[in-house]
């Protein structure tokens, strides 16, 4: 198949140009909106808001799926430009489901109010609180009226190695700061977007293709206070090469009331993800496992 990744710039895009090498079946072609100079493959200049752009794209390079990992995902920035949002995460992604090509396309816990108490299921309402999560929400829905036959898969808390991202601004920040405060009043799985292309990988040669929305995060629960304590931990053990290198900022935990968060965030981000395993047969790592790959992967470039 000739496969187009979307976003291919960006966290998730990265990760699935890296695991690209292990299926080589595949032919694939990347594309972002911007082009950046240092790039190992070749990134086609491509802005999926440019219906036009994107039909005749798709039709020239013969592509039969799309896998969708460009967005809008400044959650603050939304709020303040929610038009350019919704043209990113739902009018464009409207444009990539009419051209015909099967699709994949990335979606978020901020659907979700954020209110319960229980890890929210694929057909549990619906209650976005934030621009963001809005036209999040409105890209489910576009790209479901044009391409009923789509995969969308929801992940929540996603870092890598590439690009910016918690794990990358905790490392930061516990090296310059002698005290930090984290909130642990709001509860998630983290998501190490590796293993999320790997389950979109699992999809793609599944012998039979599973239109849906899914779910998908890594195993486990914790607090971003947790998941900080446990970054700076694994940045100590793995790259600090003596005591004046380790982290030893100290880690206060916080309750969102105290953080100036310029967006209401969602206390409860944890997704149910029985479907996706049982659809694709798939195991799900526990988060701290794909952080310890994570860092493994970050601390060999340090
Ligand atoms: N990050 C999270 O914590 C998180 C959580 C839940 C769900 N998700 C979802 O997961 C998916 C992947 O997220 P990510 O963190 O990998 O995103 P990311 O790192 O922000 O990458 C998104 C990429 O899309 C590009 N892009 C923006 N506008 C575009 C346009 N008009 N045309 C083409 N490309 C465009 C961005 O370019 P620029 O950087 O130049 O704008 C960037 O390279 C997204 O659907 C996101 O909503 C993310």
């Amino acid at each position: 198949m000739n496969i187009l990744i979307t976003g291919a710039n960006g966290q998730l895009g990265n990760e699935m140009r890296i695991l690209s090498a292990e299926h080589p079946q595949h032919t694939y072609i990347f594309s972002d909106v911007i082009v950046p100079e240092d790039s190992p493959v070749t990134i086609h200049p491509l802005d999926i808001t440019d219906g036009e752009a994107v039909s005749s794209f798709v039709r020239e390079q013969n592509i039969d799926l799309i896998v969708n990992c460009a967005a809008y995902t400044n959650v603050d920035k939304a709020e303040d430009d929610e038009a350019t949002a919704l043209k990113i995460n739902a009018d464009a992604v409207s444009n990539l489901g009419r051209t015909g090509a099967k699709i994949i396309h990335v979606s978020t816990d901020y659907v979700f109010s954020g209110e319960a108490c229980v890890p929210y299921r694929e057909d549990d309402p619906v209650a976005p609180n934030t621009a963001y999560g809005r036209t999040k929400y409105a890209g489910e829905k576009a790209l479901l009226a044009v391409c009923p036959d789509a995969i969308i898969i929801r992940t929540a808390w996603l870092y890598s190695e590439f690009g910016k991202n918690f794990v990358k601004t905790m490392i930061q920040l516990g090296k310059s700061k002698t005290e930090l405060g984290v909130v642990y009043d709001q509860i998630g799985s983290p998501t190490y977007a590796l293993d999320l292309a790997e389950v979109i990988f699992a999809a793609i040669e599944a012998p039979e293709w599973h239109a849906g929305i899914y779910h998908f995060t890594n195993e486990g629960v914790c607090s971003w206070y947790d998941f900080t304590i446990a970054i700076h931990q694994m940045y100590n053990t793995m790259a600090a090469d003596s005591y004046d290198d380790a982290i030893t900022c100290n880690v206060r935990p916080i309750r969102s009331e105290e953080y100036a968060y310029r967006t209401p965030r969602p206390h409860y981000s944890v997704l149910d993800k029985a479907k996706i395993k049982n659809t694709f047969g798939i195991a799900i790592e526990h988060w701290a496992d794909a952080l310890t790959t994570c860092m493994l992967n970050l601390c060999s470039d340090l």
